[in-house]
């Protein structure tokens, strides 16, 4: 199983790392434009495989994407990262062009692979990919939804205090600050509702921190998270090696799902060796589908820039 990731940055690296350690992989190519970046990376990285126990051969190159022919799976993270106060949406002048250019340089190497798109703004940079190339839907993935659902579950069980490995939580709609839907009336502690453990208010604190949990890091490190954005990326990236059929929030090109067609957006789906194995229509209550609409909404007029 080869998987290539694009971008070498904190996020990229991460990601290298975490499916490292899990070892399911026989190799992970990182690849940054920046000179000796990447292969620094990851002999940096190589020389922690005795250490943390993995067969899994990192390599590094500048920008040479022979390098990484035939990749199972490749993940795009360049671009630049927001900085505080700044909105994901901020990002699309100069992202757009870095993940166009990097999405037709993967495939021209690795044209069956299954894309999964990381970089910001991710569901209008995931609805860049599949407009600019003609793969089958279910090999454009944009991870956001799992990072979210992470952050939701972390801030619900301090909350509850209760320990994370007894909550579950899901958040769909767009993967930016106001477009993100905590589903605090699904969110449970070992299969009891939480609302039966928070009052309304507490519940709605914990949705409010969810959705600027990007930002409330931005904010204390001076530049986007990596940790758990690396790890959300490596989760879904062993779902589909392992053919899992596990269940993620994904930002998904949806053809009539939850109401709506021509845009990505997180939504729940199966994932396994086809990449999207399909789509899950949850019923969501007539606030949630509202929320749901309105968070679209908001994804398209940031598509339409995409027109300049
Ligand atoms: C985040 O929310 C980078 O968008 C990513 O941290």
């Amino acid at each position: 199983m080869k998987i290539t990731v694009v971008g070498a940055g904190a996020v990229g690296a991460s990601c290298a790392e975490y499916i490292a350690i899990k070892d399911f992989a026989s190799e992970v190519v990182l690849l940054d434009i920046k000179e000796g970046f990447a292969e620094g990376k990851a002999m940096d990285l190589m020389q922690t495989a005795s250490l943390n126990s993995f067969d899994t051969k990192i390599t590094g190159t500048t920008g040479d994407y022979s390098k990484t022919a035939n990749s199972d799976i490749a993940v795009i993270t360049s671009g630049i990262p927001r900085k505080p106060g700044m909105t994901r949406e901020e990002l699309i002048g100069i992202n757009a062009g870095i993940v166009k250019s990097v999405a037709e340089n993967l495939l021209k190497h690795s044209p069956d692979t299954i894309l999964i798109v990381v970089s910001n703004p991710m569901d209008t940079m995931t609805y860049l990919v599949h407009k600019i190339t003609d793969l089958p839907k279910n090999r454009i993935i944009g991870m956001g939804g799992a990072l979210d659902s992470a952050r939701f579950k972390y801030r619900l069980a301090e909350a509850l205090e209760a320990p994370i490995s007894d909550v579950d939580g899901m958040v769909v709609g767009a993967h930016s600050d106001t477009g993100m839907i905590p589903l605090a009336k699904h969110a449970t502690r070992n299969s009891v509702k939480v609302s039966e453990f928070l009052s309304g208010e507490r519940l709605q604190q914990v949705v409010e921190d969810t959705k600027v949990g990007g930002a409330t890091l931005t904010k204390l490190l001076g530049t986007s998270a990596w940790y758990a954005p690396g790890a959300a990326v490596s989760a879904l990236v062993q779902a589909i090696a392992c053919d899992l059929k596990k269940m993620f929030p994904c930002s998904v090109m949806l053809d009539g799902e939850y109401g709506l067609k021509d845009i990505c957006l997180g939504v729940p789906v199966i994932l396994g060796k086809n990449g999207i194995e399909r789509v899950v229509n949850i019923e969501l209550d007539e606030s949630e589908n509202a929320k749901m609409q309105e968070s679209a909404g908001a994804v398209r007029n940031v598509n339409a820039l995409l027109d300049n």
